[in-house]
C-alpha cells in the first residue's frame, strides 16, 4: 500500500509517461494498481484510452476540484500501489499529492531550464512534508527524457544530486517510450525486454526499495 506522486512544476519532462510506465511495471510484479489523473489535461486518460492495456482499466480521472488527498488515501486502502499524474500549472493539486503521497517523483528533463523549475516543485513537496510533521513524503529526483550521446545527458544526474536529494535511475529519450503512448500501452506491453523497458524497471525496483524502509 503506497501512494506515489509524479510531479514538477515544468511540461513535457516526462511525468505522465513515468507515472504511466511505473504502474506497468508494479503491474507486472503483480500488485494492484490504481493511476490518478489529476491533470485537467487528462493525458493520462487519453494514453489510455488510445488502447485496450493495464491503463485502460487502472486510470481514473480526478476532477480540478475532487478531493485528490482523500480519494488518493481511499484508494491506497484497496490498492496495492496508488500513482498520481499531477498537472505541471497548478501548485494546488502538486500540494495535495505530496500530502498524500509516501514518496513525491519530481522527472527532469536535461534543460537547465528543466533544473531551474525543479527547485519549486522540490520546495513545495518539502512544504508538504513540513505540515505533516512526517518523514513522509520521501522525495526523489527522476532524469528524464536524457540523451547520453550529449553532455548535458551525462551530467544531468550529478546536476540533480547537486539539489540535495537522491537521484534514481535515468529514464532515456527513446522511440519506443512514445509509440507505446501511440498504441494506449506501457512499454512492458508495447516493448518487453527493450531497452527502455529495462529502464522503467530499474526505475520500479528503486522505487520499491525506498518504500520498504
Ligand atoms: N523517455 C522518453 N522517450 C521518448 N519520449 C518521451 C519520453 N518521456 C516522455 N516522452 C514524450 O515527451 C512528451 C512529454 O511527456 P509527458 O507527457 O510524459 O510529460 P509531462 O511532464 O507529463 O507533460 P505535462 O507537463 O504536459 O503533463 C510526450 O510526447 C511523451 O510521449
Ligand atoms: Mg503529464
Amino acid at each position: 500500500m503506497a501512494i506515489i506522486a509524479v510531479s514538477g512544476r515544468k511540461g513535457g519532462v516526462g511525468k505522465s509517461t513515468v507515472a504511466g510506465n511505473l504502474a506497468g511495471e508494479f503491474a507486472a510484479k503483480g500488485r494492484s494498481v490504481l493511476v490518478l489523473d489529476a491533470d485537467p489535461q487528462h493525458s493520462m486518460a487519453a494514453w489510455a484510452a488510445e488502447g485496450q492495456g493495464l491503463l485502460s482499466r487502472v486510470v481514473e480521472k480526478v476532477a480540478p476540484t475532487g478531493d485528490l488527498r482523500a480519494r488518493a488515501r481511499a484508494a491506497a486502502k484497496e490498492t496495492d500501489v496508488v500513482l498520481i499524474d499531477t498537472p505541471p500549472g497548478d501548485p494546488e493539486i502538486a500540494y495535495q499529492a505530496a500530502l498524500a503521497a509516501d514518496l513525491v517523483l519530481l522527472p527532469c528533463g536535461p534543460s537547465p531550464l528543466d533544473l531551474f523549475a525543479l527547485k519549486e516543485a522540490l520546495s513545495l513537496a518539502l512544504k508538504a512534508r513540513a505540515e505533516r510533521r512526517s518523514k513522509k513524503p520521501r522525495v526523489r529526483f527522476v532524469p528524464s527524457r536524457v540523451v547520453m550521446s550529449t553532455n548535458l545527458g551525462r551530467t544531468l544526474a550529478s546536476s540533480l544530486e547537486q539539489m540535495g536529494k537522491k537521484v534514481l535511475p535515468p529514464i532515456c529519450l527513446r522511440v519506443v517510450v512514445a509509440e507505446a503512448v501511440a498504441q494506449g500501452l506501457t512499454v512492458a506491453e508495447y516493448a518487453p525486454g527493450s531497452p527502455a523497458h529495462e529502464e522503467f524497471r530499474a526505475l520500479a525496483k528503486a522505487v520499491e526499495k525506498i518504500l520498504e524502509r
